[in-house]
């Protein structure tokens, strides 16, 4: 079996949108690879610097892919952090790679452009995640498009790797960029945290539907036919419930429809998918010593093979 590898994150609470772009394609993964999936928590030193929350990021973001299917016993779940290897394996990556390749890095160059001052955690962090992904392995990285860069850079680096010290010593992985979708938020553009247009995932039914009902939408009457196709309402309810889809634009757009009535079935079909799920979140949260319990045993696994990938690199670079 490949082994499939990516990493999340813990910058904030998972939305809608991690969910139905991220996370559920991730999970049905788990039958065609060995999986293994990570919580990168290094990473999101780049950005969080309150240390309570990143605590709760990493609790939540375990919980969140536990409650949402991922089961432990078939998936590696484990913190970046409990495997210090990595940082063993990001020095020798670094010796290898030139400084204008991370120069060129999407998102130090966007904070250049910026005018901000990057920190080198940013300018590195394309470094850390091919050893990230090279630790393990890793045949395919499941990804959205804004990783690609990152992903060449991990198959450039491994790849030179191999030429200096010998074949085989890295496996060169391949990006698996899926038809992620695009989910869109209540205000029509992609779903962010930073964009502030977060449908929540596991808060109380009652907010939920408050953040649906404000989803923004044309302003026809109710007699009028709508167009579905490329509104907000319309793509998520495809996206949440494909089977009743094409139920909601035959009403859409022969008219006497509201942009009300979608968004009342666009909550309940949220709610079908993500009620069940919400209930588990809540159980698994709340029994910290079993999650962490679940972390550690991960990382115990996720180890061993990172132990074997440094020392195949050690001898390979001359430090054994
Ligand atoms: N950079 C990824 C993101 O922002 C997270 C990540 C860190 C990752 N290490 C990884 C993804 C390794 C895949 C493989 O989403």
């Amino acid at each position: 079996m490949k082994t499939s590898l990516t990493g999340i994150k813990p910058t904030h609470l998972p939305h809608l949108g991690n969910y139905l772009g991220a996370i559920r394609p991730a999970l049905s993964l788990v039958d065609q690879y060995r999986t293994l999936y990570f919580i990168a928590d290094y990473h999101a030193l780049t950005s969080v610097r309150d240390s309570d929350a990143l605590r709760g990021y990493i609790r939540d973001v375990a919980a969140t892919w536990l409650a949402c299917g991922l089961d432990p016993e078939r998936t590696l779940l484990y913190r970046q952090s409990d495997v210090p290897e990595v940082f063993e394996l990001t020095w020798v990556l670094s010796c290898l790679l030139a400084t204008g390749q991370l120069e060129r890095g999407h998102a130090f160059k966007d904070a250049l452009a910026r005018g901000e001052s990057p920190n080198a955690g940013i300018f590195n962090y394309p470094v850390l995640m091919a050893a990230d992904i090279l630790l393990y392995d890793t045949d395919v990285v499941p990804i959205g498009k804004d990783q690609k860069q990152h992903l060449e850079l991990t198959r450039d680096v491994a790849t030179r790797l191999n030429h200096a010290y010998g074949e085989g010593t890295l496996v060169v992985p391949e990006a698996l960029i899926g038809e992620a979708p695009l989910v869109p938020g209540t205000d029509g553009e992609k779903m962010s945290k930073s964009k502030g247009n977060g449908i929540p995932l596991f808060e109380p039914p009652k907010k939920l539907r408050k953040v649906i009902m404000g989803i923004k939408t044309s302003s026809e009457s109710l007699e009028d036919p709508k167009v579905a196709e490329g509104s907000t309402v319309y793509e998520l309810y495809a996206l949440v419930a494909p089977d009743e889809a094409s139920d909601m634009k035959r009403k859409l757009e022969a008219g006497g429809y509201g942009w009300g009535h979608a968004k009342e079935a666009l909550f309940e079909a949220v709610e079908a998918e993500i009620g069940p799920k919400r209930e588990a979140y809540l159980s698994i949260r709340a029994d910290e010593t079993q999650l962490d319990a679940v972390l550690h045993a991960g990382a115990h696994k996720a180890r061993e093979i990172a132990h074997a990938t440094i020392q195949r690199v050690r001898s390979a670079v001359g430090i054994d």
